[in-house]
């Protein structure tokens, strides 16, 4: 029976170690013991941007890559964005499980009664500029929220972890419609707790002078998918983001303003944002072969294409692909599809792409949907941190509880300057800029 270890042989000094495997992984703790003089540090691994590197343990979401798979604790993200809504996917994201009608009740009653914010937020967003990005606003205020809730610092009470998440999954979307009212210089719609959590999220940003906004339930329910695809992904940048700075013990608002300011990024959840800016750059078919020739070329990302883990389609982007009809026959057909769906035909075609196994990913189509449903582009890509809070903090939770994290500190590979000694001010000459 083949033994489940590696067999290491350091040439430098003939030794041979015995490592496990676990899992298909080793540990990196277990290359320490290789060294050359008992007084080295021990061997480490080199890999920026953890192309190959686990850093937890966990049972929430699987993607295989290869095979264009997603399923939250198990359950394939079809049948959940079918079948599921977004709430009772956050609770089975964060309980392990699917609720009970009970326990959904419950749930869904709790969410829906802690979506208004605490009056001071509306003073500190009124300190950000007219024009502000709501991005920024949302990382701002999310993170202000630890200061009205400085309990959630008691990161071990169960009870403290317990409402902390009702808190993150009702207020973000408040905060968020509060920052693109804000942003439009008009008034704060408050939540309506008659409605569904995508209907009341749709009221609090599009609510005009009617005494009672009623949403279409073809765009709620579109809303409600998108949320469903959109609320975990395993280790990405702005959960990786989530976890280490909660290991750290910081309390989990600002974890999540911290998660939120990763994704912002226009390589992460800010790709949706820059989809429908390339799009609308590229103006009309004729025009892609030669943006097509400028991404070649490396002067351009073809944004929404590509992805660390999917070298196959990206599961949600099918779903989304689907969700758009539905979403266009109610608001018309957003014009900038046509040449998304030419650009998406052009590029699977084409070998730059098939060679590097660049497929649409989330972003490509979910903003002309947004746009389609009447957001402004530059909340997209807080249309995506809103759903992915009950994702970072189920991870957030899981890294809390798992006994074998702590605060995460990696090392680095030092190349810079030996020891040398302090040279006064008039013994020095200018050294010749060897670096930037
Ligand atoms: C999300 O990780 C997650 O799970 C993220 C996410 C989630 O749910 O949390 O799925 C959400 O962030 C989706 C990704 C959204 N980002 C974009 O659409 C931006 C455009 N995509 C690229 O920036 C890129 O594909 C990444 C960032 C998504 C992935 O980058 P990798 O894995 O580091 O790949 P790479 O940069 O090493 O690319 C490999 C090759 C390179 O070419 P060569 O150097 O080999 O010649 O592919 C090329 C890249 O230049 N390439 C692209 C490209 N993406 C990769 N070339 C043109 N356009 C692109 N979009």
């Amino acid at each position: 029976m083949p033994k489940n270890t590696l067999t290491i042989t350091d040439n430098r000094t003939g030794k041979t170690y015995e490592i496990p495997i676990e899992h298909d992984t080793i540990r990196a703790m277990d290359l320490r013991q290789i060294k050359v003089a008992d007084r080295d540090f021990g061997l480490m691994t080199y890999d920026p941007a953890y192309l190959n590197t686990a850093a937890c343990k966990s049972t929430i979401t699987y993607i295989d890559g290869d095979a264009g798979i997603l399923r939250y604790r198990g359950y394939p993200i079809e049948q959940l964005a079918e079948q599921s809504t977004y709430l009772e996917t956050a609770y089975l994201l964060y309980r392990g499980e699917l609720p009970t009608r009970q326990q959904l009740d419950r749930w869904v009653t709790g969410v829906t009664h802690h979506t208004i914010p605490h009056e001071k937020i509306k003073n500190f967003m009124e300190g950000f500029r007219y024009d502000a990005h709501p991005m920024g606003i949302f990382v701002g205020t999310v993170a202000a929220l630890s200061t009205f809730f400085p309990e959630s610092k008691q990161v071990f009470d169960p009870e403290v972890r317990r409402i902390t998440f009702y808190r993150g999954v009702a207020k973000t979307p408040t905060i968020a419609a509060f920052a693109h009212r804000y942003s439009i210089g008009m008034p704060y719609a408050y939540p309506d707790n008659e409605l569904s959590y995508t209907g009341n999220f749709l009221s609090m940003m599009f609510k005009g002078t009617e005494l009672r906004y009623k949403p279409n339930p073809v765009l709620e329910r579109a809303l409600d998918i998108l949320f469903i695809l959109h609320a975990d992904h395993e280790q990405n940048c702005s959960t990786s983001a989530m976890r280490v700075v909660g290991s750290a013990q910081t309390d989990p608002f600002t974890a999540i303003a911290a998660a939120a300011a990763a994704l912002y990024g226009p390589l992460h959840g800010g790709a949706n944002e820059a989809v429908l800016r390339m799009l609308a750059e590229i103006g009309s078919k004729d025009k892609i072969p030669a943006y097509i020739k400028r991404v070649k070329a490396g002067e351009v990302k073809l944004m929404g294409f590509g992805h660390r883990v999917y070298k196959n389609y990206d599961p949600r982007a099918r779903i989304i692909k689907r969700t758009a009809d539905e979403v266009f026959e109610v608001t018309g057909k957003n014009p900038l599809l046509d040449i998304a769906l030419e650009l998406e035909r052009i590029a699977l075609e084409d070998d730059y792409f098939v060679t590097r196994k660049l497929y649409p990913n989330v972003d490509f189509y979910s903003g002309l949907i947004y746009q389609a449903m009447g957001f402004p582009t530059d909340m997209f890509p807080v249309l995506f941190a809103i759903p992915r809070v009950s994702g970072w903090l189920s991870q957030w939770e899981e890294m809390i509880l798992d006994p074998e994290q702590k605060i995460a500190r990696p090392r680095q590979v030092y190349l810079g300057e030996g020891e040398r000694n302090y040279v006064p001010m008039e013994e020095r000459e200018a050294v010749t800029a060897t670096r930037s």
